[in-house]
């Protein structure tokens, strides 16, 4: 008998084609996602999911699927799945690593050029018939070469970033993490720090870490206050880790920079959201990963994850819940 699949919505045929092939396949056709009662309601009784970044994957999801075997996120973040109560019931949990990190990093230093340089703010008063002239004291930006670069979480995305800002443009590096990430520090002679220490020093805080209980609420209005009036703060990886209140007041009283931002909280950021109104604020519809090429790459890591765990395989990349040793 086939496998029953839920699709939570139209992923790319590179990754659709291949599970369309081998299972009985239900896609949810809505631009936004299944409500969680609906979402509930589809997955009763199938044995595999595929889910985004804005489907909650919980304990009462999982009640209501008894036959589930395996969760496929469409996402290398996995903050929507409850991994521990996956791996209670014995259902597989994956994701799509490496594939998106290029990507990712290139919309980080984007964030980072375009708030440094007041780009939104720039074109914005081009567009709107602001631009009066050549003006010597219009529009000045931050510069970038051989400034210092604070990346906070030095995994494979934050490492990419860094890579592109110490060869572009000669950006001393530091980070934070857990423990010291030799790779970095022998390429970029990058060096650990503290996260005050980052903040203290850096001309740019780029955050990469994952969303946990330990980073949310990390950017709170003291660790602005602890960074530069100069500072550009960027964030691709996900909102709850900035407090937007404190950051908006940052922002307001130039406490700090300029911000970029490709993620927020909630999303989406709703019109007419103060941050939207702040000239030195650019704000993106969380689209790190939207490249045709790296989701096509995405759409076949989560349907190879996918085909595993209907099968009863070992995912090709799978996400253990913390504390497993995995
Ligand atoms: C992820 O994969 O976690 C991104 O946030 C979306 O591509």
């Amino acid at each position: 008998m086939r496998a029953k699949v839920f699709v939570a919505r139209r992923i790319p045929d590179a990754g659709l084609a291949p599970i369309a092939a081998a299972c009985e396949v239900d896609v949810w056709p809505e631009r936004l996602a299944p409500p969680p009662d609906v979402l509930r309601d589809r997955v009763k009784d199938c044995d595999g999911l595929v889910s985004l970044l804005t489907d909650r994957v919980d304990a009462a999801l999982l009640a209501a699927a008894p036959r589930l075997k395996v969760v496929s996120n469409f996402a290398v973040g996995f903050d929507n799945v409850d991994v521990a109560a996956c791996a209670a019931r014995g259902v597989k949990v994956g994701n799509t690593p490496e594939v998106l990190t290029d990507a990712t990093a290139d919309i980080a230093v984007t964030l980072l050029l375009a708030a440094a340089r007041r780009l939104g703010e720039a074109a914005a008063d081009a567009r709107a018939g602001r631009w009066l002239t050549w003006e010597p004291l219009g529009w000045l930006g931050q510069d970038l070469a051989g400034r210092t670069l604070g990346v906070v979480g030095m995994g494979r995305i934050g490492l990419a970033t860094a890579r592109r800002l110490h060869r572009g443009w000669g950006m001393k590096v530091l980070y934070t993490d857990q423990a010291d990430v030799p790779v970095a520090d022998r390429d970029l002679g990058a060096k650990r720090v503290d996260l005050d220490t980052l903040l203290a020093e850096s001309d740019f805080v780029s955050v990469h870490a994952a969303l946990t209980l330990e980073t949310r609420g990390l950017f709170g209005a003291d660790r602005f206050r602890r960074m530069k009036r100069t500072a550009v703060f960027v964030n691709t990886a996900r909102g709850p880790i900035v407090d937007q209140v404190a950051l908006a007041e940052a922002l307001r009283s130039g406490t700090i920079f300029a911000a970029g931002l490709d993620v927020t909280d909630p999303e989406p950021l709703p019109a007419g959201h103060e941050l939207y109104g702040l000239p030195n604020c650019v704000v993106a519809p969380h689209v790190a990963s939207a490249t045709v090429g790296t989701r096509d790459a995405m759409a076949r890591r989560c349907a190879d994850n996918l085909l595993a765990g209907v099968r009863g395989e070992p995912l090709p990349h799978e996400v253990r819940p913390a504390g497993s040793g995995g």
